[in-house]
């Protein structure tokens, strides 16, 4: 058994990932959505979880606003939160992953490093990177919750993309942006992720 640190060992069980895998016809991964405040990344979120659950797949959505309720509600926006908000979930979805299950992420996860160290706890290529890359002008007419235009008046310090900074994917597995300037449609959208993941073989 592995010693993970002083006095604290890992227990081993007969039955594994590949086990589970085997059960649910699938393979345990994380969809990582990143992407800017009001750009989208709930909406695909639950759009490819719909679209897998439909195919017989199953999914779980950790969404960054839902799990700072619970898990997360010691924490606020300083870089150093964000990056131990980030830390946790990279770990949770590690655990929904070993479980058999196609973990989606919804956070806006603004810092490259944060995303590279949840990146690193995967060996293989199933940790997919999602870069939602909408323009800010286009999240800030959105603005679903009025939070820009609180940012705007000062109200809310240290907002991301207005005076907090948002570090965009260098190497993410799928980018999603306007089409002629336009925003394509959830569905759209989904077909995109859903097809990257049959084709990669979890979903068989
Ligand atoms: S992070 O940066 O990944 O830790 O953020 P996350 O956990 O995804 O939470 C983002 C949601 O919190 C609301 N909110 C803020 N966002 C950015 N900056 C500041 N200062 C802030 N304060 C509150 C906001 O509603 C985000 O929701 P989404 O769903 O991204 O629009």
């Amino acid at each position: 058994s592995l010693r993970m640190s002083a006095n604290i060992f890992w227990q081993d069980c007969p039955i594994g990932k590949l086990d589970r895998q085997k059960l649910l016809n699938q393979k345990g991964c994380v969809v990582w959505i990143t992407g800017l405040s009001g750009s989208g990344k709930s909406t695909l979120a639950c759009t490819v979880g719909r679209d897998l659950h439909s195919r017989g797949k199953l999914s779980y959505i950790l969404d960054g606003d839902n799990l700072r309720h619970g898990l997360n509600k010691d924490l606020g926006f300083k870089a150093e939160d964000r990056a131990e908000n980030i830390r946790r979930v990279g770990e949770v979805a590690k655990l929904f992953a070993d479980a058999g299950l196609i973990c989606i992420t919804s956070l806006i996860s603004p810092y490259r490093r944060d995303r590279e160290a949840c990146r690193a706890l995967f060996s293989d290529a199933s940790f997919i990177e999602i870069f939602m890359n909408m323009p800010l002008e286009l999240c800030e007419a959105r603005d679903p919750k009025g939070l820009y235009k609180l940012a705007r008046a000062g109200v809310i310090k240290g907002f991301t993309g207005i005076d907090d900074p948002y570090e965009p994917p260098l190497d993410s597995e799928i980018e999603i942006g306007l089409k002629d300037g336009i925003c394509p449609p959830p569905s759209e959208m989904a077909g995109v992720v859903v097809s990257y993941l049959e084709e990669n073989g979890f979903l068989h």
